[in-house]
């Protein structure tokens, strides 16, 4: 079957990234009022995590569907988890624009969208709807707006909304793109941040709904150690690691000027891998398999899943690698993951 997205790709890619991404969301919508065909999954690429059954290992890391739209589309493409949002408590519009840039010739995304969100009430009011047969987590951040001193303020709002709609939730302390968010990594704020949401969780009743924690690459090995140590004495369900990178030097020498030209944002995909899975590695080992851990970033084949298992983590998510590949990709990862799954003895036992 040719590759229907490789041929329209050249015409997507001559509009502006979020236009192109606006246009994308409006065909999903209307591709998803038909009745979508479920997708072929064997069982053996099924995997359970965090107390849940993933019917595969693959899943759409947050970012992409940040108001839970076309959640029936991620299903029948492959996906065996959504991570929706970021979601804020309240709307709010983003940065100005552009803020969303293309790297073709090296697969590389950056981005500085800033938490564009309908906002919680939205958002949760829309996942009533949810597809059954789907992983859904509820990526959540907190408001532009909001004091860094604030946040679990807003934290817990949008908590409040989303977990009851969802199967777990993820805090985003790694998103470069709202000032200070970043801060919320260092042991002393997250200490609070942590045990406040966990009381929260045990106060809804929702003490078996897992609670991840996602990081952001440019972490020293060090913090990244000093993190574990708080995440794993508070309690907390797991890790994902990682977000986008700050780093330009992940982009060749010759387009550094590009890149650089576009301003402060957050950069993804290809490039990103290697500091990624270093960053994973630093966790794994010090997390001594106390918590699970979710692979992310530079993700984009069926080898770079394979191998985040084989690291140890339990699950991996993509994003970038689906703009440049198209939604085939999944299927393709899929399918090619539970080749080696039948064909590799060793494959490791979920
Ligand atoms: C345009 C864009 C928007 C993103 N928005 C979010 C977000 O709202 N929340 C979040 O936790 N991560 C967000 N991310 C980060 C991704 O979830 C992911 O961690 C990162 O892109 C690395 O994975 P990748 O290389 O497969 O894209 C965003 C990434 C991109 C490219």
């Amino acid at each position: 079957m040719p590759n229907l997205y490789r041929l329209i790709r050249p015409l997507v890619f001559c509009l502006d990234a979020e236009r192109a991404h606006n246009l994308a969301f409006w065909a999903g919508g209307l591709a998803q009022r038909f009745p979508l065909s479920d997708p072929k999954l064997e069982p053996n690429l099924a995997v359970a995590a965090f107390g849940l059954r993933f019917s595969s290992p693959l899943g759409l890391a947050a970012g992409l569907d940040k108001g839970a739209q076309l959640l029936p589309l991620w299903k029948a493409m492959g996906f065996g988890h959504v991570e929706i949002g970021t979601v804020t408590p309240r709307p709010q519009p983003g940065n100005p624009r552009p803020r969303l840039f293309r790297l073709p010739s090296e697969g590389i995304i950056l981005n500085r969208m800033g938490f564009n969100s309908e906002g919680a009430e939205v958002v949760a009011a829309r996942l009533q709807q949810r597809p059954s047969g789907l992983i859904v987590g509820g990526n959540l951040g907190k408001n532009k707006d909001t004091p860094e001193e604030n946040a679990l303020a807003d934290y817990t709002a949008a908590y409040r909304l989303i977990a009851p709609e969802v199967d777990y939730i993820a805090l985003n302390v790694s998103s470069p793109n709202t000032p200070g968010l970043r801060n919320l990594q260092t042991p002393k704020a997250l200490k609070p941040l942590l045990s406040g949401m966990l009381d929260l969780r045990k106060e809804l009743g929702l003490e078996a709904q897992p609670l991840l924690l996602k990081l952001a690459p440019d972490l020293a090995l060090e913090e990244l150690d000093a993190i574990t140590e708080v995440a794993v004495s508070s309690g907390i369900s797991g890790l994902i690691a990682t977000n986008t990178t700050l780093d330009q030097s992940i982009v060749t020498v010759k387009n550094q000027d590009k890149v650089q030209a576009w301003g402060q944002g957050g950069l993804s995909g290809r490039g990103l891998a290697a500091k990624a899975r270093a960053v994973r590695l630093r966790l794994l080992q010090a997390l001594k398999g106390r918590l699970p851990l979710v692979a992310c970033g530079g993700i984009g084949s069926a080898e770079a899943v394979a191998e985040a298992l084989k690291d140890g983590a339990v699950l991996a998510q993509l994003y970038t690698a689906l703009i440049f590949e198209g939604p085939e990709l999944v299927g393709r990862i899929n399918q090619e993951l539970r080749h080696s799954m039948r064909t590799e003895p060793s494959r490791p036992v979920f």
